[in-house]
């Protein structure tokens, strides 16, 4: 029998608060406070909110409910990834677990150019307090400092990539040694710590940067910046890249989609509640994004450079935008080396409970469908990974890092999405799933969810996808968009990717091959 009672005891969060700021702190990251409001801006700004709240409340909400729900259920039977809880949720036919490898695929990914990012964050915390970075600031070099950094360029700041280096092995450390702790004594007790710092930083830079007034020209207030940011370009509605970009965001902001929370609510006990810490946990991120997130870069960016640059500059897009524009304003505030810290903690600090969710998943995978212990699936992973993180970091003016953003930061999750809604719905079944959902919950989620799940996420969902096929499969397959000299690299990546794809499907293979010559039901 494949039940909770043959498995072995999985491990559990150690109170509702502590897996609450968990999942906030998985979807709190670079998302909420880089990537969307540059989506925003680059997306109709104001008008982007339209579809960005249709899907939140249509796919990202929904999903929140459905994830939370089906990993508390797969835990039951000992999975906590989507390979295993798509075969609970499927009554163990024999090609739905298939279906989930994207489900650790993509949190795998995302990863492996995410915690490199991260280590930049943490080398720019200390270089804002470092006297060779405020001279940079003061001689308007802060662009030629970061190129430096990341071996774009050799300078008088940077000779190669060694201080990079160090600084990624860091935070690579940092993430396996919180997870090395476990459930309980790593991450919750990590998160604890991380989120309340979090909010106060954010809060701190946030208000700092709502009293600036207009510093530099009267019509450049913060107020315009902010008229600037939510002014509505409704002509971008007709555009189905718009709404894949709103969705995505949604889906990368919330962590849904990904897989991870999955793996989170898979340690939750059979009678915890879902529905409310689902939404506490989303409503936390929607301010950390909505609030936060957009109150600072934007605003900041344009009471200093104005309405003409600002364009150019959101257009440059999120790195630019945190490591260079934001550097160089507070460069020019009094105290501005203590803000720039704060800036780059406040990210690195998002960036680091985040990316421990997504280490979880693939640990989780190996824990309980090769039944390993936490050591050793630390060990490997931790070697398979670092090896992953390479090309990602040499190769990083080659259009390596975009590439597996596109692939596991937006396409999985919009794929994975879908199966997941449909597989809940349609093959779980509605009744029972509705019935699931409110095991043990604090409150009733609005019944027009009942239809909004079965119907409508996946009929959003797959029209987002068909949209953006009909205009964009042709010019991604042929790499219309990818400079001639990165092309091998893409390519590169594109083989790696399906192969770590194929390997992860053999892998399954072999675990249930392996659960049935144990002689257990699976
Ligand atoms: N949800 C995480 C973020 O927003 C991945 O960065």
């Amino acid at each position: 029998m494949d039940s909770q009672e043959t498995k072995k005891a999985r491990q559990n969060w150690g109170s509702r608060l502590g897996v609450i700021l968990a999942v906030a702190g998985s979807a709190i990251g670079l998302g909420n406070f880089l990537r969307f409001p540059v989506q925003a801006v680059q997306n109709g700004g104001g008008a982007f909110m339209i579809p960005y709240f249709v899907a939140l409340v249509l796919v990202g909400l929904p999903l929140v409910w459905v994830e939370w729900t089906a990993g508390r259920f797969g835990g039951g039977f000992g999975h906590g990834t989507a390979p295993g809880i798509f075969h609970s949720m499927a009554n163990k036919n024999r090609f739905v677990k298939y279906f989930g490898v994207i489900g650790v695929f993509g949190p795998l990914v995302i990863l492996i150019y995410y915690t490199y990012i991260e280590s930049w964050l943490l080398g720019f915390s200390f270089f804002a307090l470092m006297p060779s970075y405020g001279e940079a600031v003061a001689r308007g070099e802060v662009a030629e400092f970061f190129n430096g950094y990341l071996g774009l360029a050799k300078n008088d700041y940077f000779g190669g990539l060694a201080p990079a280096y160090i600084f990624f092995l860091i935070t690579f450390a940092l993430n396996f040694t919180i997870i090395w702790f476990g459930i309980k004594g790593g991450i919750e007790k990590v998160s604890k710590i991380a989120m309340p710092l979090l909010f106060l930083l954010g809060i701190a830079l946030t208000v700092r940067v709502m009293t600036l007034g207009a510093p530099k020209n009267p019509d450049w207030s913060i107020g315009a910046g902010f008229n600037y940011l939510w002014s509505p370009d409704f002509s971008k509605l007709g555009d189905p890249k718009v709404w894949l970009a709103a969705t995505g965001q949604v889906l990368f902001t919330l962590s849904v989609g990904i897989g991870v929370i999955l793996t989170y609510a898979s340690y939750l006990r059979k009678e915890d509640d879902v529905v409310l810490s689902g939404l506490t946990s989303a409503a936390t991120n929607e301010f950390a994004e909505v609030v936060l997130g957009a109150s600072i870069i934007i605003p900041v960016a344009y009471a200093f450079f104005g309405p003409e640059q600002i364009a150019k500059i959101a257009g440059g897009g999120s790195f630019s935008l945190g490591f260079v524009t934001m550097p160089n304003i507070f460069g020019q505030m009094a105290g501005g080396a203590v803000f720039a810290f704060i800036w780059f903690l406040l990210l690195f600090v998002a960036g680091v409970t985040s990316s421990i969710s997504l280490l979880q998943t693939p640990i989780a995978f190996f824990e309980d469908e090769f039944d390993m212990s936490r050591g050793r699936t630390v060990a490997i992973l931790g070697i398979v990974t670092f090896v992953l993180c390479q090309p990602g970091i040499f190769f990083l003016s080659k259009g390596v890092v975009d590439e597996l953003d596109f692939w596991g930061g937006t396409f999985s999750l919009v794929l994975f999405a879908t199966v997941e809604v449909l597989l809940f719905g349609w093959v779980f079944g509605m009744d029972k799933a509705w019935d699931e959902v409110h095991k043990g919950a604090q409150m009733e989620v609005p019944r027009c969810f009942k239809f909004i799940i079965k119907y409508v996420t996946p009929a959003f969902l797959i029209l987002i996808i068909a949209g953006w096929a009909r205009q964009e499969w042709l010019p991604v397959i042929m790499m219309r968009n990818v400079p001639p000299e990165n092309k091998a690299y893409v390519l590169a990546v594109r083989v790696g990717l399906v192969a770590l794809f194929v390997l992860l499907a053999i892998l399954v293979k072999i675990a249930w091959r392996m659960k049935r010559k144990k002689g257990g039901a699976v």
